[in-house]
């Protein structure tokens, strides 16, 4: 059993990962509260540490009458022990230990990165190791290096912002709802991406990392300027309000544009440097339909596989948590989680 509670969404999930086959989800429930903290345009962590104490359970028991099993059925625990919020995350640590101990089951906390980066394992395409991960999430950005379960090494990150935080602030700048990442992918459809040219930091740095925070005050700039330009000037309620429809599609489309851009080029660069041939995508900027279609392009050029998580499992979710603790049993490397069930997080 895997359970999720490090941010917004309050995901628990069966997976069976015994045996040689490839590891199969029993069930599967998920609850975001993206709505509940929309109003406030972020996550409120207060509002989410409660709201996790209040699904948790009725989530636990819906994925159990999923896969038709009883509570005792359950080998292992797994919980995501972090990164994330605190209070949210010990929603999570805490209902895993409290099932562990009354049950006499081993409990994994489990590092949300390696949540995502193995969920593309419980795909009908699951690839093989070793592999190139780029591992793209609200709060991360990183490429890596994977052998095998636990084998990680990193090959570069970003030195400020995360990507999906590069498209979550240049959503709120222009008006958008949180989320901004699908809200601006949606909004580029009908923009043209050559409109502005946002900068594309690091790309000739000659390292793999990666640098977002620039974007950000490039958009604000680009937005500030289309805004004093139009009739209605700047003094409205919200900054981008002045912009006609199509400016605001043409920002989003240039922004994101510049975004996929880097992550492309810089997950090629690590396929060249790895010399490996196999390329895994995941967290969720992964879920971006145009970084879907231009790494497959370049990947295609190169003959390199491209591997991803089914789109529903891309943000975060139980069934990877549970894959990820499931392989850890797999591999002999369960002893990570806390011993004697103490609650454990680590934000
Ligand atoms: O992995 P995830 O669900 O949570 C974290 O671990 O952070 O990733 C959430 C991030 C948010 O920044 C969200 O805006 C972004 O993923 N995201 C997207 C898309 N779907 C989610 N960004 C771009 N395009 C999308 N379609
Ligand atoms: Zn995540």
């Amino acid at each position: 059993m895997g359970i999720e509670s490090s941010c917004d969404e309050t995901g628990v999930a069966l997976v069976d990962a015994s045996g040689s086959a490839t590891p199969r989800l029993l069930g599967h429930a998920l609850h975001s509260q993206i709505e509940m903290h929309q109003a406030y345009g972020g996550v409120v962590p207060e509002l989410a540490s409660r709201d996790h104490i209040r699904r948790v359970l009725p989530l636990t028991d819906t994925v159990l009458a999923q896969a038709g099993l009883p509570l005792s059925a359950v080998d292992a625990i797994a919980y995501t022990r972090g990164p994330g919020l605190a209070g949210a995350l010990l929603v999570g640590s805490g209902v895993a230990c409290a099932l562990g101990f009354a049950l006499g089951k081993p409990v994994i906390g489990v590092h949300h990165l390696e949540g995502h980066l193995l969920s593309p394992f419980l795909s009908a395409d699951p690839p093989e190791f070793p592999f190139v991960a780029l591992l793209v999430s609200g709060g991360h950005s990183q490429l890596m290096r994977v052998d095998g379960v636990g084998r990680y090494e990193l090959l570069g990150e970003t030195i400020d912002d995360a990507a999906g935080e590069a498209f979550d602030k240049s959503a709120k700048l222009l008006g958008l709802p949180y989320p901004g990442g699908p809200a601006l992918s949606r909004l580029a459809l009908q923009g043209d991406p050559q409109a502005y040219k946002f900068p594309r930091p690091l790309l000739h740095s000659g390292d793999l990392d990666f640098s977002f925070a620039g974007l950000k005050t490039a958009v604000l700039t680009q937005v500030k300027r289309l805004a004093h330009a139009s009739p209605e000037g700047p003094a409205t309620l919200h900054l981008a309000d002045p912009l006609n429809a199509q400016q605001k599609a043409d920002v989003a489309a240039s922004v994101q544009a510049a975004i996929v851009d880097v992550l492309v080029r810089k997950s090629m660069a690590a396929i060249r440097q790895t010399g490996l041939m196999r390329l895994v995508v995941a967290g969720g900027v992964g879920a971006n339909v145009l970084l879907r279609e231009q790494l497959g392009t370049a990947c295609a050029k190169a003959g390199v596989r491209v591997h991803y998580p089914e789109l529903h499992l891309c943000t975060d979710n139980g069934a990877m948590i549970a894959l990820a603790g499931g392989m850890r049993v797999q591999a002999g490397l369960a002893d990570d989680g806390p011993v004697g069930y103490p609650f454990d997080v680590k934000p």
